[in-house]
């Protein structure tokens, strides 16, 4: 199969996707009125073993009771290593036709999706689901890194593949004290300047992992999303790493805490100056065809026919944002 004819994932706005603990029901109603594009309710890692069951029962309860508005709201299951999961696959689905999206966390291997894919396609034929479910999954082991293209490829209900930053840590030994934040450690002391001074230039030591889930996601169509960054009274060091994901071509990033939710929306949606640069860029192209040339200045600067479709991802972007918001592109 060429990647070039991978179709995209059923098209979804994916700034922001909020965590939100299945064993807390009081937070459902809230986070229904936030303002995150996608919510996931989680019966996985927030929800202690004690607690599974119930929180498997509050989050049926909420699937359907509560006014979701037109959210994506996606249900994260426990691993396929642990014995939760097939009841909450089989409960969660035959009984919530609201229900967009699973989480698959620590997916490894191609049939892991595969497992999913195939439980899911029984329930939705026996109890003739209307909505067909789709899937995101979460790269976060050494394991599932290693094997992200097949993964990317393993499934036609995938939609999303998300970086959990938490887990990979451990799977991988690495150094963190914060999820998702940086190692002061990491870093590249720098040769003596003229001065005989030696700087050190800290690096961000998820760079390699990030950039392979998007390079994965983007050759076979779905959206790559950032995952938590835990210290949510660091404001500044979130929209720092949502910025950085933004700039590798993550579509969005999970937020853990209410007040990270603008904070996404705001990082990945596109600036009024890119939306007008993006315009200008279609326009300069547009006149530059009607003479038979493919490249011209603007700015100063040399715009091709890649130009035009950097534009045109980011003018498509802001319409749909737009179009979900009820306003007309910024
Ligand atoms: C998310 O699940 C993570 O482990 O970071
Ligand atoms: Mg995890």
């Amino acid at each position: 199969m060429s990647f070039t004819t991978f179709e995209q994932a059923t098209p979804r706005l994916h700034r922001s996707e909020l965590a939100v603990p299945g064993s807390t029901p009081a937070l459902f109603e809230k986070s229904a009125r936030s303002a995150a594009d996608v919510i996931f309710l989680d019966l996985e890692d927030a929800v202690a073993p004690d607690d599974k069951e119930p929180a498997r029962r509050n989050v049926i309860a909420a699937l359907n009771d509560v006014d979701w508005g037109a959210k994506t709201l996606s249900v994260r299951i426990n691993g396929l290593d642990t014995h939760y999961m097939y009841r909450d696959v089989v409960e969660v689905v035959e009984s919530c036709p609201r229900l967009d999206l699973l989480l698959i966390p620590k997916v490894g291997v191609p049939a892991d999706v595969y497992a999913l894919d195939m439980l899911v396609t029984q329930i939705e034929q026996a109890k003739k689901r209307d909505k067909r479910i789709g899937f995101e999954v979460l790269i976060e082991t050494a394991l599932g890194l290693s094997n992200v293209e097949a993964i990317a490829q393993s499934s036609r209900r995938l939609e999303a593949m998300c970086f959990g930053a938490g887990d990979f840590a451990a799977s991988t030994r690495m150094r963190t004290t914060v999820i998702g934040g940086l190692n002061p450690d990491y870093g590249v002391l720098a040769d003596r300047d003229a001065q005989g001074e030696r700087r050190f230039y800290q690096a961000d030591l998820w760079h390699a992992a990030q950039a392979r889930i998007v390079v994965a996601c983007r050759a076979c169509g779905l959206r790559p999303v950032d995952g938590p960054y835990g210290d949510f009274k660091d404001p500044d060091g979130y929209v720092s790493a949502a910025k950085r994901a933004a700039a590798l071509g993550f579509e969005g990033k999970w937020a853990i805490h209410p007040s990270q939710i603008e904070l996404a929306n705001q990082v990945f949606s596109p600036a009024p100056e890119e939306v007008e640069k993006a315009r200008r860029i279609v326009e300069a192209m547009a006149e530059a065809a009607k003479e038979g040339r493919g490249a011209v200045q603007l700015d100063g600067r040399l715009i091709d026919i890649a130009s035009i479709r950097m534009a045109q991802n980011l003018l498509k972007k802001a319409e749909v944002i737009g179009a979900a918001s009820g306003t007309k592109p910024r």
